[in-house]
């Protein structure tokens, strides 16, 4: 094998894709997937690649770190992309701990692993890590971009967690001279996203004629990424990428939530044969998100200029594209809402 990679959060939305891209397109590398499985992580999302011959999955959490030193000599890794977290802001509202637990504490165990079996031999070694612009803060409702520079600002409890685990991968740079890179994207949407998120979640309360709660006025902005353009960046960055920098991911492509929430409605209405306007009345306004940050924006010309990255899709093509997919993979979404795939794992794993 060429390389030993290790991808946390593999199950996961963006993990995923990332999974299926490096398995398809580096048949001589050897994937390794460790995931917790927790109500995020769904195997499902990995079917049709499951068999590859260069992709083993293991099931296990990142705090874990007998079994991260395990991993690190079974499968003699040298990279690692890491994306297991905990990744709902709601859910960071409430249950702040576990945030702090996998996405700080988890993140220094992955670090302390891989430093263990690497150090005095950085060569060919890379920890990459996958975090959020929300890291940044907000930005007034017009003007203004995050750049690599901008002074860290969080304001959830899942953005301060993300904070947290980014400067411990740079401390680890700085410290001991690990080579890592961090990234800080800008909101993902496409298949596979679990439906506590916006876009899947009001994409089936429409076809299930059920409200869609917008936050206050619906007026904070968001700045999607299509998640395989996400993907193609952590590829073009893995190889890519210098040691001890960060790169801003985004498509520049910032959207008022309440007109993002109009156009999904228009969209599922044509695709369902409703009359136009049809879904309308399903849009209500709920009391605010606290701390709700208004708006993020990325400026991801770093990226562009050093290493040539853009994104493929137009938003309406990827809207298109995300809608359709989640009408026909209705038995995906309807294994998740009613709790099918919970019963799965109990029968594989004996439960969460
Ligand atoms: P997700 O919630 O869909 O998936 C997270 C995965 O991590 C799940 O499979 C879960 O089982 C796994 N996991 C959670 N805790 C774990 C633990 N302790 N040990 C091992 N595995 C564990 O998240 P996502 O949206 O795919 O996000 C992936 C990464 O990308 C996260 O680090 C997130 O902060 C970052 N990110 C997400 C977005 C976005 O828009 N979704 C944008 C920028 C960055
Ligand atoms: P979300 O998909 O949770 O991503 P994030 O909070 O990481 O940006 O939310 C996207 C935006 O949509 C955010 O401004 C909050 C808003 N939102 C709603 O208005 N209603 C909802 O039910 C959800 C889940 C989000």
């Amino acid at each position: 094998m060429k390389r030993s990679i290790l991808i946390t959060g593999g199950a996961g939305f963006i993990g995923s894709h990332v999974v299926r891209l490096f398995v398809r397109k580096y048949p001589d590398y050897r994937i390794v997937n460790l995931d917790k499985l927790t109500y995020a992580g769904n195997l499902a999302n990995l079917s049709d690649i499951e068999q590859a011959p260069n992709y083993t999955f293991v099931r296990g959490d990142i705090c874990d770190l007998e079994l991260m030193r395990e991993l690190f000599r079974r499968y003699a890794i040298d990279g690692v992309i890491h994306l297991a977290a905990e990744s709902h802001v709601d859910r960071s509202i409430h249950d702040p701990f576990t945030f702090a637990r996998t996405n700080v504490m988890g993140t220094l165990t992955l670090l302390q692993a891989a430093r263990e079996a690497w150090e005095n031999a950085w060569e060919g070694k890379l920890f990459y890590h996958i975090s959020t612009d929300e890291v940044y803060g907000a930005l007034p409702a017009s003007g203004g971009l995050f750049s690599e520079t901008t002074r860290y600002d969080p304001h959830s409890p899942y953005s301060a967690s993300k904070a947290s685990s980014d400067h411990f991968v740079r401390a680890c740079h700085d410290t001991y001279g690990m080579p890592t890179v961090v990234t800080n994207c800008s909101n993902n949407y496409g298949p596979y996203q679990f439906p506590e998120k916006l876009i899947p979640l009001f994409i089936n309360n429409i076809r299930h004629r059920r409200p869609l709660p917008v936050y206050g006025r619906g007026e904070n902005v968001r700045d999607w990424l299509y998640v395989e353009d996400h993907a193609r960046a952590i590829d073009l960055i893995f190889h890519r990428g210098h040691p001890g920098e960060t790169y801003n991911i985004g498509g520049f492509n910032e959207w008022r939530n309440i007109d993002l929430v109009r156009l999904l409605v228009r969209t599922v209405d044509r695709m369902l044969g409703n009359p136009e306007g049809y879904s309308e009345e399903l849009i209500t306004f709920v009391t605010d998100r606290p701390g709700h940050d208004l708006r993020y924006a990325i400026d991801s010309s770093k990226l562009h200029r050093e290493l040539g990255w853009e994104p493929s899709l137009q938003f309406e093509e990827g809207i298109e594209r995300t809608v359709r997919w989640y009408l026909d993979h209705q038995e995906w979404m309807d294994n998740i809402t009613s709790g099918e795939y919970e019963k799965y794992y109990e029968a594989m794993y004996g439960g969460r």
